[in-house]
């Protein structure tokens, strides 16, 4: 199984990225392959709506998302960690996320769905916010479901944790890390 996963936050050896290397311990135990992507140290120009990816579901643009590009129509399974910020996902996973436009395009203009292979398409959403306001989740987990819906992932599953603000604070949550380690479990199930 193809594993993609995606760190959204800026912040190296942050509280997602803690989660989500929690969340990829079992996977990798079970010898999967896993694509990642850090995106903030990566090259993607913001979707310009320039209408370019219409008719051919391609984008025009010639930046890092073309090995995302590759990698979301080869993945099986997917992971988006990201900080929420201003109640949203972050702006790296947003520009991202945006970008996937084209698949959109292809989806939904083109009517072609990404085929999906022998052990289906699922996806993971960890969120971490510094508030204890749970609107952030609320706001990220409707903008993530688009992106997975997209990309043709029909199921996922959210795990997020509020009132995780100072960089590590997350390793003293009491359930946190057990549960994204069994949220990576039940991810590779067939
Ligand atoms: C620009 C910015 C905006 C933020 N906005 C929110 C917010 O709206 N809601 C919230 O719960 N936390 C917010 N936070 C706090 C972060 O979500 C929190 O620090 C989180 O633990 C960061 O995760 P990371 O270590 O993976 O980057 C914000 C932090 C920053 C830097």
């Amino acid at each position: 199984m193809k594993v993609i996963a995606f760190y959204g936050s800026p912040r190296i050896n942050g509280n997602s990225e803690i989660l989500l290397n929690e969340a990829l311990k079992p996977i990798e135990a079970e010898g999967h392959e896993i694509i990642s992507f850090k995106l903030n140290t990566m090259n993607i120009k913001p979707c310009q709506n320039c209408g370019g990816c219409d008719k051919t579901g391609k984008c025009i643009i010639n930046d890092d998302m073309s090995e995302i590009y590759k990698a979301i129509r080869e993945g099986d399974r997917f992971i988006l960690a990201s900080p929420i910020f201003f109640f949203a996902l972050s702006a790296q996973s947003k520009i991202m996320l945006d970008r996937c436009q084209a698949f959109w395009s292809e989806k939904y203009l083109l009517k072609k769905v990404i085929p999906e292979g022998k052990y289906g398409r699922k996806g993971l959403l960890l969120l971490v916010g510094g508030m204890k306001r749970d609107i952030g989740i609320k706001c990220s987990e409707s903008t993530a479901k688009a992106f997975f819906r997209t990309i043709s992932v029909p199921t996922h599953e959210t795990l997020g944790y509020l009132g995780v603000d100072a960089k590590g604070d997350i390793l003293e949550h009491p359930t946190a890390l057990k549960e994204v380690y069994d949220g990576g479990k039940r991810l590779i199930e067939i």
